[in-house]
């Protein structure tokens, strides 16, 4: 196909990162089942080693299976590398570990999922880092975050578990102002709905557990590197910008230009903390990634559905879906994610904790899981769950209240789903 002819993204999804495979022909990407790669000659293994060459040597780096998927992903964010790891939570780790260093803050938004929410706030202060949080639709708080030991700011495209809508374009302005590389987790999202790299982000992270693989089998994540950030502008990323101790004094930021980021990530990042993702995973996400559009498409149309009915319901006290009129962020859809609000929202149950956990307990077809972007409606008590680690003040912000249930809306018919939702209301308040 001409060079110039830009694909679209349901060809994208199919095709990108996989060709035929060169020693069988295999239609499909095998899984390349192996722990490491044989050298033509101590001369091809030098070359791998010292950058000279780009290939396989060993799966905790690379592996051809796990790239094709990382490929992939990268195509579809509008990136120019990427890499994939064991989970999401691992993407976000290897998203900043470039970046900071003992004594280094990265500014998080207070709606992130609850986990993100502890790793940020408790675990990364093993490493010296830190995290400051404020509420990213209040943009001088933003501003006001940053500091001088500032390495990142982070957020969520689409916030779990309310499904609030970040105003990535301004909060992109404010970390270009501050020199800072903006990171945007686009679980919730992926990239058919929205595109954090055109939107202005840095770099943009998955847990590719969710919709990307869409069947509720692995656990992986992704982080995707647009290649536009100029690592060399000032002095707050030494990993990149001057000679790395950790990679024989190589200048990524030099050597590598807009790759630097990735390269540093596996070289690096992969090499010595290991978070790498199996190839049987990633086989599983491909798998999954080729009928994104088409399960996300009809997510969106049950998500819509579903989070009308219940808006219009007795029972309940509030739905917080972007996707409804009355939300708050509706305003932002066209700019943000103009092919639709996700599928992830929370609503509020009259008669509270002891409604909620009723109600999970009463559903049929849905699952009651700590998971989302499964093809499964799934459904959790987030304040006694996923969020349970978390300060009152810390859930309310993050939109967790104890009233209030997260569903992921799936794919089948949405008058099941609404059928299931009502007899399940009716124990829940009887
Ligand atoms: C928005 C978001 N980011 C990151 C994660 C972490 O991903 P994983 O469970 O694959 O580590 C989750 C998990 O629920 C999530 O919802």
């Amino acid at each position: 196909m001409s060079e110039d002819r830009k694909l679209g993204f349901d060809t994208l999804q199919i095709h990108a990162g996989a060709a035929p495979d060169p020693a069988t022909g295999a239609r499909q990407i095998p899984i390349y089942q192996t722990t490491a790669y044989v050298f033509r000659d101590s001369e091809h293994a030098a070359n791998l080693f010292n950058l000279a060459e780009v290939g396989n040597i060993y799966s905790r780096l690379t592996n051809p299976t796990v790239s094709a998927l990382a490929e992939r992903i990268t195509h579809l964010e509008g990136g120019v590398g990427g890499i994939c790891c064991s989970s999401g939570h691992a993407a976000q780790i290897m998203a900043l570990f470039p970046l900071m260093g003992p004594g280094c803050n990265v500014v998080a938004s207070s709606r992130l999922y609850g986990g993100s929410v502890t790793q940020l706030s408790q675990t990364i202060k093993r490493f010296g880092w830190s995290a400051k949080f404020v509420d990213f639709d209040d943009l001088a708080a933003v501003e006001g975050a940053i500091d001088e030991n500032t390495r990142a700011v982070f957020c969520e495209s689409i916030a779990n578990p309310g499904g609030y809508i970040t105003d990535i374009p301004a909060i992109a302005a404010i970390s270009d102002k501050a020199g800072i590389p903006l990171i945007v987790d686009n679980t919730s999202a992926t990239p058919y709905l929205c595109n954090p790299i055109a939107l202005g982000a840095t770099l943009v992270v998955h847990s590719t557990t969710k919709y990307l693989t869409g069947n509720g089998t692995v656990t992986g994540g992704a982080v995707i590197d647009s290649g536009k950030f100029d690592w060399m502008q000032n002095d707050k990323f030494p990993s990149l910008s001057k000679p790395e101790p950790a990679y024989h004094g190589l200048c990524f930021g030099e050597a590598l230009g807009p790759m630097a980021y990735t390269f540093h990530s596996i070289a690096v990042g992969l090499r010595d903390l290991g978070m790498t993702m199996n190839p049987q995973g990633a086989h599983y996400t491909l798998m999954g990634i080729e009928t994104l559009s088409l399960r996300m498409d009809k997510h969106v149309a049950n998500a819509k559905k579903v989070a009308q009915w219940l808006e219009n319901d007795d029972r309940i006290d509030y739905v917080t879906y972007a996707g409804l009129e009355s939300s708050p962020y509706y305003d932002r859809i066209e700019k943000i994610c103009p092919k639709g609000a996700g599928a992830l929202f929370t609503f509020a149950v009259k008669g509270g904790y002891d409604a909620c956990v009723k109600l999970v307990d009463s559903l049929e077809l849905f699952s009651h899981v700590a998971n989302l972007g499964d093809t499964r409606s799934l459904i959790i008590h987030s304040a006694s769950t996923t969020h349970r680690q978390l300060t009152p003040e810390q859930q309310e912000a993050a939109g967790a209240s104890p009233n209030v249930v997260r569903v992921s809306i799936g794919i089948e018919d949405a008058d099941d789903i609404i059928a299931d939702l009502d007899q399940a209301l009716t124990k829940a308040t009887a």
